[in-house]
């Protein structure tokens, strides 16, 4: 399960510009800001693979990575930026919807969910979302390093929360993990599990 090489293959404006070959592809998909970058940062075990910043919206195209010249990860722009326009929020769900039902290709949307906050509406709709379009999902909880100084929940708290509002809408209820950017919490079984779904 081990990642000997990556390399940014494009970024694609539109679904059908993605690259057209049959290689197993994994999504990571999630709100601004929870970590997308990151976390595909701390998989492959470089620093600016994919480019991440304080501000949300950094990622604003679907960015193609290669893996051991197998398989791809998938950056995608995140979803439910507090301050953009209705307009720009509607864009952004035309844009990836076409891309989750139409890629072939597509083993599993890793859908990444902040667990050093409480569960969000955005999140629990497009949890909802992938599961009535019967797209496959894993949870990956991110920061699960934080802790707000007593203040809150605490990320096992706040994961417990959204497994709880999610689980009427799903016969069974997707994998989940726990992950950390910043302490590699995760990373492992994060690399085991994707291997197994790849040879499923
Ligand atoms: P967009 O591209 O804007 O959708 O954001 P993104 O989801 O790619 O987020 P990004 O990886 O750029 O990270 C956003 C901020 O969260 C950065 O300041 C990161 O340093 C921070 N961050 C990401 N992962 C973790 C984590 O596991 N723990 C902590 N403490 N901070 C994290
Ligand atoms: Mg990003």
């Amino acid at each position: 399960a081990q990642i000997k090489q990556v390399e940014f293959v494009k970024s694609s404006s539109k679904p059908k510009d993605c690259p057209k070959d049959d290689r197993p592809e994994f999504a990571i998909l999630g709100r601004s800001n929870v970590g997308k970058s990151s976390l595909i940062n701390a998989l492959v075990r470089k620093k600016e693979v994919a480019l991440t910043s304080k501000k949300p919206g950094k990622t604003q195209l679907i960015n193609h990575f290669l893996v051991n010249r197998s398989w791809y990860i998938v950056d995608l722009p995140g979803y439910g930026f507090a301050n953009a326009p209705e307009s720009a929020r509607m864009d952004w769900s035309s844009f990836t919807k076409g891309y989750f039902l139409n890629r072939d290709t597509l083993v599993a949307v890793l859908l990444l969910l902040d667990a050093s906050i409480p569960p969000q509406k955005v999140d629990l709709d497009c949890a909802n979302w992938l599961g009535r379009n019967n797209i496959p999902l894993t949870f990956v909880f991110t920061k699960c390093d934080k802790t707000k100084g007593g203040k809150g929940k605490r990320p096992d708290e706040n994961i417990k929360d959204f497994q709880e509002l999610i689980k009427k809408n799903y016969r069974e209820p997707p994998p989940w993990i726990m992950t950390s950017s910043v302490t590699g919490l995760g990373r492992d079984d994060l690399l085991l599990h994707m291997s197994q779904l790849r040879n499923y």
